[in-house]
Formats: structure tokens, sequence, C-alpha cells
């Protein structure tokens, strides 16, 4: 449990006021204690000497009895218990009294006090030497202890009403000038905990306090005025935002616009030049007067041109739809990706492009097969190789691997050919983007890559690899079905 302030600081100052109390009070009882003690030995030995004197007058001038007779007298008054007289020899004389409180034998001549504890309690046995020997009397005494006991008590009761009454008026004290206006502020905190928009100071009697009040209050006033100034900023921020949106909504619409228009272009382009061919061609069959040989050859050139646009129509469909390239709309099966290289490198192998290529083909054993189909898979690694092999020139190194990285099957086409020129890098993958000479490119192949590996959630980029040439690495998912 946590204990509040004002309870804290009675405790600590309760405790403070025992340590400096208990010593005092031990002080002044002890010593009252040793002051009655040295007056009562003071007056002992007085008494002594007087009796001493006395007794040795009379041990000269009276008999033995009379001397008997006069220690008789003494004894009894003035809280006298015994007198003993002793000769030069130390041995005793004469004795009256509590004989057992007195010594057998006087062993030195000199003046001395003596603190004895009899049957009765307390005594002090005064020797007082003389020039016969020696006088010891003995005075009975009260315990010091119980002489002091009222005054003792009168202290330590003096002691805990004014440790009480400092108590007391520590309390009232911190209730009044800490703790009441604490509680004030915490409750005017919690209003604002509870949404209240100002902090209401209540006004404080101590000056530390009221300057407390008065600076949370300011503070919240300025917490306020900044959360005024922030939802301006807000609101400006959201704005600007809308605005950026908006900026971007259009620029997106325009670049669309613009790839729309390079495609045209570029479909325009393809298309028209096997369809200038084929007017050129009918044009001449019109005229006529030809021979059958010269019909014959104009008709099948007409026929490669069409065949041509029909390639164009048929990679342009698979770009768009690259789904729906089987037309058999039934999920294509797994397909195997060693496989499918192999089956790249039996077509390549034979033609005269790839005669002088290097192939170095790495194949991580048992790899499991991915969602796009072996045909599929076939058809981009034929696109990719068909580019490095011209990028190379026909003469070149063509480094193919497919491993299984991340969950993923990681399949890389590279070559150390001179690499993607930098003025179409940045728009590779879009159809008809191509730095081959017209006829020998549509710049279709990259774009219908993309879209076969696309269409099967895959990835299709150009990486920088480590030496010079293109590295182009395809990433496919791995199939549910492993059959
Ligand atoms: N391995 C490569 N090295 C250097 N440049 C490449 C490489 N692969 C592709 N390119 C560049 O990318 C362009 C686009 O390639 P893409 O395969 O899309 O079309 P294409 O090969 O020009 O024509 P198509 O494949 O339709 O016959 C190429 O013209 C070439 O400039
Ligand atoms: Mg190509």
């Amino acid at each position: 449990m946590r204990l509040g302030l004002r309870v804290r600081i009675v405790v600590l100052l309760g405790a403070l006021l025992g340590l400096t109390f208990a010593p005092l009070y031990f002080a002044i009882s002890t010593y009252a204690q040793l002051s009655l003690q040295r007056a009562r030995e003071d007056s002992a030995r007085s008494l002594g000497r007087v009796i001493g004197a006395y007794v040795s007058v009379a041990r000269v001038e009276r008999s033995p009895v009379a001397l008997d007779s006069l220690l008789e007298a003494q004894v009894g008054g003035s809280g006298v218990s015994a007198i003993g007289v002793y000769g030069p020899d130390g041995l005793q004389q004469a004795a009256r009294g509590e004989r057992e409180l007195l010594p057998a034998r006087v062993v030195a001549a000199t003046e001395e006090l003596t603190r004895l504890q009899g049957e009765h309690g307390a005594a002090l046995a005064v020797r007082i030497p003389d020039a016969h020997g020696a006088v010891v009397t003995v005075l009975r005494v009260d315990d010091e202890v119980a002489q002091t006991a009222p005054l003792t008590r009168l202290v330590a009761g003096y002691m805990g009403l004014l440790a009480l009454a400092l108590l007391l008026a520590a309390y009232f004290a911190l209730t009044r000038l800490i703790v009441r206006p604490l509680d004030a502020l915490r409750l005017a905190a919690q209003r604002v905990e509870g949404g209240a928009r100002r902090l209401e100071a209540p006004r404080a009697s101590t000056r530390e306090l009221d300057e407390l009040g008065v600076s949370l209050q300011a503070m919240t006033e300025r917490l306020l005025a900044q959360e005024q100034a922030l939802r301006g900023q807000v609101t400006e921020i959201e704005r600007a935002t809308a605005e950026l949106h908006q900026a971007q909504a259009e620029l997106i619409r325009s670049e669309r616009l613009a790839s729309v228009g390079r495609l045209s272009a570029g479909l325009a382009h393809e298309v028209g030049n096997p369809l200038s061919a084929l007017i050129g061609l009918q044009d001449l069959l019109l005229l006529g007067g030809l021979s059958p040989e010269e019909e014959r050859d104009f008709l099948q050139r007409m026929r490669l041109e069409t065949e041509r646009i029909q390639g164009i129509v048929r990679d342009l469909l698979q770009f768009a739809r690259p789904e729906r390239g089987a037309p058999e709309s039934l999920p294509a099966p797994p397909g195997d990706v060693a496989a499918a290289l192999h089956e790249t490198l039996s077509l390549l192998k034979p033609q005269r492009s790839f005669q002088d290529m290097q192939i170095e083909l790495t194949v991580e054993p048992a790899l499991p097969r991915v969602v796009l189909g072996t045909p599929q898979l076939v058809q981009v690694i034929l696109n990719l190789a068909l580019n490095a092999a011209d990028a190379c020139g026909g003469r070149g190194q063509l480094r193919l691997q497919a491993r299984l990285a991340a969950g993923q099957i990681e399949l890389v086409v590279e070559d150390d050919g001179p690499g993607v020129a930098p003025e179409v890098r940045a728009r590779l993958f879009e159809p008809f983007v191509t730095t081959k000479e017209v006829g020998a490119g549509t710049g279709l192949g990259l774009a219908v890559c993309r879209g076969l590996v696309e269409g099967v959630a895959g990835t299709l980029s150009l990486e920088p690899g480590e030496a010079r040439g293109a590295r182009f690495v395809v990433r496919l998912p791995v199939s549910d079905a492993q059959s």
C-alpha cells in the first residue's frame, strides 16, 4: 500500500522527535540521579566526619562503657545504621547497630566513602581516620532511581505531550498548506483528463503551489493552442495529400494514355509495314499481265506478310490476356522448370544463331513444380535465351540457372553481351520496345514473357549481374499440386 504524503511526513517527524527526545530523556534522568547521589555522599561524608570527631574525643576521655552508650545513642538518628570504632592495628574495638555492614578490619587509615548493599537497601560507609585508628559510620540511603522517578516521569510526560502537539500541528499544517491544495490541483487535472479543455487551477495559500497551479494552467492553454495549430496543419496536409492524389491520378492517366499512344504507334508501325507490302502486291496482281509463276510468288509473299500480322496479333493477345493464352481454359498443369530448360535447349541448339554460343546450365536437383505450365515456361526461356543470343551477336556465353530460393523457384537467364541499352531500360517490358531493325524484332518478346509470369503471380525483372551483360530473373511460386 502506498502511504499519503501527510502520513509519511508525520511518521518521519515522529521518528525524528523520538530520536531527539530519547537521548534527552536519558540524559536528564541520569543527571538527576547523579546529582542526588553526589549530594547524598557529601552529606554522608559531613555526618561521618562529625560523628568521627565526636567518637574520637569520647574514646580518649570516656571509659569503654561510656563510649558504648554514646555509640548506642548515635545509631538510629539521622539515618545512621551502624558505627564501628577501630584501633591503630585496624581491628574493631567497638561496634553498634547493623554490625554486618561494618568491616571486621580497617586496612588503610585514610578517609574513604564506600557504597554498600545491605538487607534493607543501599547504604554508605564513611571511614574517618583519627589519632587512635578510625571510625566507620554506615548511613542508610534510599534508591536514587526511585527518588528521581517522579521528576523523570514529569520530563517524559512533558516530552510526550510536546511530541504529540508537534505531530498534530504538523498534520494539520500539512493538510491545510499542501495536501488540500494538491488535491484540488489533482481534481482539476483529472477534469482535463476527462475531456475538459482548460485546467482551472484553484488558488492555493502557499506561493509555490499557487505558482504550480498557474504554470499548469498556462501549460494547458499552450497545449490547447498547439493542438489547434496542429489541427490546422493536419487539415492543410490533408488538403495537400488530396491534391497530390489528384495530381498522381492525372499523371497515371496521362502515362496510361502515353503508353496507349506508344502501343498504338508500335502496332501501327509493325502492322503498317506488312500491310503496305500487301497493298503493293495486291496492286500488282490487280494490274494483271503477270505470268502464273509470278502470280504464285506474289501470293506466297502476301501469305508471309499476312502470317507476320497474325503473329503480331497473337502475341499482343497473349500480352494482354496471358491467362487465356491456352484456349482450353482449364487451369494449366504445374510446370517442370528443369524439363522446360532441357526442352528449350534442344530447340535452340540446332539453330544457326546458337552454334557459337557457350551454354552453361545449372539446375538444382528435385525442384518442386511451379504454377506456370511447361509450354509457357519454354516460351519464356526461349524468348530470354533468343534475346541473349541476339545481344551477343551469336557469339558469347549463356548461363541458365534454376534453384529454390525463399520458397520460390528462381530462374536466371544471363549473358555476357553488352547489356540492355540505357534508352530502352525504363520501358523494357512494354510492348513494341525494341532496338532491333524493322523486321528483326517486334519488341513483344519481353512484354509477353512478363504477361505470362505475372499472370501466375510471379515476377520477371532485369537485375544487376556480377559481370557485364544482362541478367533476367524469373521468380515463380511453387505449385500446390506436385504431380
Ligand atoms: N539479353 C539482352 N541483352 C541486351 N539487350 C536486351 C537483352 N534482352 C532484351 N534486350 C533489349 O530489349 C529489347 C526488347 O526485347 P524484346 O524481347 O521485348 O523484343 P525484341 O527482342 O526486340 O523483339 P521480339 O522479341 O519481339 O522479336 C531488345 O530490343 C533489346 O534492346
Ligand atoms: Mg526478343
